[in-house]
């Protein structure tokens, strides 16, 4: 039973299906003839009582179809086009000649003949009319009564267009009025082919299908064109199912094409009248029962493109990816990454292959990259090294020093803007000092050591270590270094006002400077020699003092610089020196002579330094007969003859003769030949800080107008000259500048 059951569902499914398929094929009436030749034969049209609509009907002989009754109206069909409303039909060329030859249709006319249902495309046509001395009109009939003409002419064989266009040299076209029927190609008879007979006997006009005709000058001769054509030209007729609009047609049930379910009115866009149309998702005859078949989608990729699972729907198709990717539409973006079509996934292989070969790409770039990055660590690295930054890691730490900070190169270039030449603040032995501007708006400066060798190396290691130990207010700050280049670079405070040397004798000359200015800056540097020498343990010898290294801030406040020779004592442990370093003028000749620096080799050097403060003389300089005259041996001689005056700068020797002496007694101190004998930095700066202080007493008690002194060089007592404020003024700025 249940087998019998299960068969006659089987049969019946099969034999619906079959019905289905049959049906959905089908574009004729059932029954009627579908094909003639190659062509289908799509109702409404059809051939024989039943099979068409109106007078759409067509005949077929010899496999070749025909308008109406083949018999009657000889007008083949080439095509037609069920749901655009047109087919393509022959029609007739109108000719005129002008000698009487037989089996010519000399008329001079043709009718297009179209019939009900049709009328002549005007979007798809045009009139054509060939011939020389040729007026050509096509009559006819829309709502209107309507003719549009083309003219023609060539007076001899050389006015003939060789190119083949229509351009009225032996053809011309226009266009057509829309709708028309009963239309008529005739010839205007007052231009004939006459005076043209030898080249051109015949005139001829058509309506054919747009771009189908090429002229050629040949078919102007005799009888050719004609043969050519013999079967007429073609031509694309609208037609429609019925003349109403579509808001008319439904309301008749009775007449109304649009028959199948699912399909639907629409109004013919080229011609008067409606036409039917399957819905969406449906296709088929419209104009049959059951001709719109539902269109399964998920067989015609190329058309409904699915990348997910599809699935059929009645006038519609799913597509969907199988888990969680519902947010991709799958009708235009491929799932991940199952029950993708081949197509899909073919196109996933290429996307992979290039997405792999960008990956790689990158992969490459970045490995480069990275190479380059560690090549650069490296340098920097080895750089580091090289300029000690070990030792000085090393040093920092066990010393707990942690105020000196490593800056990156990019930080000094861009305070610095790119070490622009501008910047420069001084350009010495060791190197160039850039004024910088660092991130904070800190001013600094920047000293960029020369290319070094390894004992310059290791004296710039030298200057950071000793610096980074000291913190005195007469010893410039050292705030950090840059070991990651392979020229060092030290940080400092910024001094403003250049250095000693050049306020004596160079850019910043004065030509004026106050004895307290003199003695506070005496005072200070002596100070920070002295803390090197006493406060910092192991002893720290300065080795290369002179007036370039004591740099003045605001107020002549002095900050001994220039750490580069300098050299930390080992307790209980001379140092012997291979390489003596040191300036010529302000070096210690018993340290020349034994190679061994002791703190009382910067004493001797700051006694120079004495010496240049008092008489403005350069440590090596040239006396009136240009012979070059060493600073110290001088003053020691002038000293030794009681000729101090002499020697002593002008300015000054106008002040208290009594501190002068003192001060050159003290400076006479520093200078003694041997080591032993001069006086210890702590001692002289005591000796100073005295000095200074009773001088200032003085100007305290009794204010002088320094300037006017320069004036009246008469007499070494400062009594005489008069009083006035700005000395008084420079004492008091001093003093609270400290
Ligand atoms: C139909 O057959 C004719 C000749 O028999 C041929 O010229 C034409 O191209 C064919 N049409 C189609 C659509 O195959
Ligand atoms: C059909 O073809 C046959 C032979 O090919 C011919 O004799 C006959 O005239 C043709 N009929 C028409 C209507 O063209
Ligand atoms: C065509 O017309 C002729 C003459 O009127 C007639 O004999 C013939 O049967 C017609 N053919 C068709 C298919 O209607
Ligand atoms: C109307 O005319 C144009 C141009 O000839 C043609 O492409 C189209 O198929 C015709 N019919 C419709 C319904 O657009
Ligand atoms: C037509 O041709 C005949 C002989 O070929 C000639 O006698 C007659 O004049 C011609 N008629 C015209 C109008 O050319
Ligand atoms: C076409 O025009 C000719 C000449 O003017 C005329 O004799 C013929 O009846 C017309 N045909 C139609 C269908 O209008
Ligand atoms: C042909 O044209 C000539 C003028 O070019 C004219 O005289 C003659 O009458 C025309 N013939 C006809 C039949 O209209
Ligand atoms: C409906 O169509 C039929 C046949 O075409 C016609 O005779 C009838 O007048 C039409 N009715 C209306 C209301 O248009
Ligand atoms: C320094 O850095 C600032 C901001 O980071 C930038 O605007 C400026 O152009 C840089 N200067 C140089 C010389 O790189
Ligand atoms: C020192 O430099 C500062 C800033 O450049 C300036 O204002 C001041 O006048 C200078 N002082 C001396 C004594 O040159
Ligand atoms: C100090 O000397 C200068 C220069 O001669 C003079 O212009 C000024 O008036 C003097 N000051 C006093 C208070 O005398
Ligand atoms: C310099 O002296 C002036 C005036 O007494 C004072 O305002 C200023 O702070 C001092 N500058 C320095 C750097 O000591």
């Amino acid at each position: 039973m249940a087998g019998a059951c299960f068969l006659l569902i089987f049969a019946s499914t099969l034999l619906l299906a079959s019905i289905k398929s049959s049906t959905a094929s089908r574009m004729a009436k059932p029954g009627c003839r579908e094909t003639c030749g190659n062509l289908t034969i799509p109702y409404p049209f059809g051939i024989g009582p039943g099979c068409f609509r109106d007078m759409l009907d067509v005949s077929c002989v010899n496999n070749t179809l025909y308008r109406h009754n083949s018999t009657i109206s000889k007008m083949k069909i080439y095509s037609i086009d069920l749901l655009g409303g047109q087919s393509r039909v022959n029609t007739f060329i109108a000719s005129n000649c002008f000698y009487n030859k037989t089996n010519f249709n000399t008329d001079g006319w043709a009718s297009l003949n179209t019939g009900e249902f049709y009328t002549v495309s005007t979007k798809a046509n045009k009139l054509t009319a060939v011939g020389c001395n040729t007026l050509a009109f096509l009559g006819g009939f829309n709502e209107h009564t309507v003719g549009a003409g083309c003219f023609s002419m060539c007076a001899d064989k050389q006015s003939v267009d060789p190119s083949g266009q229509c351009s009225g040299m032996g053809c011309c076209q226009t266009s057509i009025a829309s709708n028309l029927f009963r239309s008529n190609i005739t010839f205007d008879l007052r231009f004939n082919n006459s005076e043209v007979n030898s080249f051109n006997p015949c005139s001829y006009a058509f309506v054919a299908e747009l771009d189908w005709f090429k002229f050629k000058p040949y078919y102007l001769e005799d009888d050719k064109f004609r043969k050519e054509f013999r079967d007429g030209v073609p031509t694309v007729l609208d037609w429609v199912a019925g003349y109403e609009n579509c808001n008319e047609a439904v309301k008749n049930r009775s007449s109304y094409a649009c028959v199948s379910k699912n399909s639907q009115c629409i109004n013919s866009p080229n011609a008067t009248g409606y036409l039917c149309t399957c819905n969406n998702g449906f296709a088929g005859n419209p104009y049959l029962e059951e001709g719109c078949q539902d269109i399964d989608e998920c067989s015609f990729p190329d058309q409904y493109p699915c990348h997910g699972i599809c699935s059929n729907l009645i006038g519609n198709y799913n597509c969907l990816c199988k888990s969680g990717t519902r947010s991709t539409d799958p009708k235009k973006v491929t799932c991940n990454p199952i029950g993708v079509s081949e197509r899909a996934k073919l196109m996933k292989v290429s996307i992979g292959i290039s997405a792999c070969a960008i990956l790689l790409l990158i992969c490459i770039s970045a490995l480069l990259m990275e190479c380059q990055k560690r090549k650069l660590i490296k340098e920097k690295k080895t750089f580091f090294q090289q300029n000690g930054g070990l030792l000085l890691y090393e040093r920092i730490m066990s010393k707990h020093v942690d105020t000196v900070r490593i800056f990156t190169r990019e930080e000094l270039e861009n305070a610095t803007n790119n070490f622009d030449s501008s910047r420069e603040l001084g350009r010495g032995g060791h190197g160039t000092v850039y004024k910088g501007i660092l991130k904070d708006n800190r001013e600094v400066a920047i000293k960029r050591s020369k290319i070094m060798n390894v004992a310059e190396k290791d004296e710039f290691v030298q200057e950071m270590i000793i610096l980074s130990q000291i913190n005195h207010r007469n010893v410039v700050k050292l705030l950090g270094c840059c070991l990651e280049v392979e020229v060092p670079m030290l940080v400092y405070e910024c001094i403003p006002n250049g250095t000693l040397f050049e306020l004596m004798h160079g850019k910043n000359r004065r030509p004026f400077i106050s004895l307290d200015a003199r003695l506070r800056i005496a005072q200070e540097s002596a100070e920070a020699l002295a803390y090197l020498h006493s406060s910092a343990s192991p002893p720290i010898i300065h080795g290369d003092v002179k007036s370039p290294n004591i740099l003045l801030g605001d107020n002549y406040t002095a900050k001994v610089t220039d750490f580069g020779a300098s050299r930390m004592l080992a307790t209980d442990e001379i140092q012997f020196m291979t390489l003596v370093q040191g300036t010529i003028g302000y070096l210690d000749p018993e340290y020349l002579q034994e190679r061994q620096l002791t703190e009382k080799s910067d004493v001797y050097s700051f006694g120079v330094v004495l010496l240049e403060l008092i008489t403005r003389k350069f440590a090596i300089y040239s006396d009136g007969a240009g012979e070059k005259k060493n600073l110290a041996s001088s003053f020691l001689l002038a000293m030794k003859e009681n000729s101090l005056q002499s020697i002593l700068d002008q300015h000054i020797l106008e002040f208290d003769a009594e501190l002068l002496q003192e001060v050159a007694q003290l400076a006479k101190c520093c200078l003694s030949m041997r080591g032993e004998e001069r006086p210890l930095m702590t001692e002289v700066a005591e000796r100073l800080r005295t000095i200074r202080s009773r001088w200032r007493e003085q100007l305290m008690q009794n204010p002088i107008n320094e300037t006017e002194c320069l004036l009246e060089n008469s007499s070494s007592n400062y009594d005489i000259s008069s009083t006035g404020q700005h000395g008084s003024l420079m004492a008091l700025d001093l003093e609270s500048g400290r």
